[in-house]
């Protein structure tokens, strides 16, 4: 489980202070399925780095799978995320100088998994992903859905408990859209992941078991 108490994020500059995150309290349940809408710079992508241990917060707590993330120093942070947690860039951040394959196996790699089992799975989920074709590309030759299929597949290899989707559909047409998110769905299933996404589409976030709006710094299940 994700708890967010009383969490607090601002950002201050010498004449003011902006409230990002006002008091926010949650609970992402262990195998819900939880979308996030707000419009741009509500600060949903904040709150998914804060959720996942890559920023730090104002005030409150944040605790995941009861450990508060206050009490974990950046090594024992990394070392969480990196058997725990898959994170769906909302700008992909691929490795453009590395293949589709090396993509995908780069977090089994870091996991220290043997280099022939890495490479069979991650040829598992590129076919899962319709990639099979494109393993040896590199990634500037790929479609803008191509590329989003990579990410999501180098983000679930592991089948971490958590995955964390940042707008991941935003800039493809409603038809990859629509079939990007539901390869994404069928495999957090499959896994029993946690998923929380956050998207401007109301016809995807109608498929999430939980909807919540983010306006003013403040959380509101819609
Ligand atoms: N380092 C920073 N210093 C000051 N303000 C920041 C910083 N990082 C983010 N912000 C501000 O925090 C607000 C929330 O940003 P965030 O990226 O979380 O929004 P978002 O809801 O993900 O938006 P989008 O839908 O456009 O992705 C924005 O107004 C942004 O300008
Ligand atoms: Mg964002």
């Amino acid at each position: 489980m994700i708890h967010c108490k009383n969490l607090f994020k601002s950002y201050k500059t010498s004449e003011f202070e902006e409230i990002i995150l006002n008091n926010i309290n949650l609970e992402i349940k262990d195998g819900s399925s939880v979308s996030i809408s707000g419009k741009s710079g509500s600060g949903k992508s904040t709150l998914f780095h804060i959720m996942s241990g890559l920023e730090k917060f104002t005030s409150g707590d944040v605790l995941i799978d009861g450990k508060n993330v206050k009490n974990l120093n950046d090594k024992d942070m990394s070392a969480f995320r990196k058997d725990h947690i898959g994170y769906i860039y909302q700008f992909h951040h691929l490795l453009y100088e590395f293949s589709v394959i090396e993509n995908v196996m780069m977090p089994l790699h870091i996991k220290g998994m043997n280099k022939d089992l890495a490479y069979e799975a991650s040829i598992e989920i590129l076919k899962r992903v319709a990639l099979e074709k494109r393993l040896d590309f590199n990634i500037n030759k790929l479609s803008g859905g191509e590329r989003q299929r990579v990410a999501i597949a180098r983000a679930l290899v592991g089948s971490p408990k958590y995955i964390f989707a940042d707008e991941p559909t935003g800039n493809l047409d409603k038809k990859n859209a629509l079939n990007v998110f539901s390869i994404m769905k069928e495999l957090v299933v499959e896994n029993n992941s946690t998923f929380l996404l956050a998207t401007h589409d109301s016809e995807i976030s109608n498929k999430m078991t939980h909807k919540y709006l983010l306006e003013n710094g403040e959380m509101k299940a819609i």
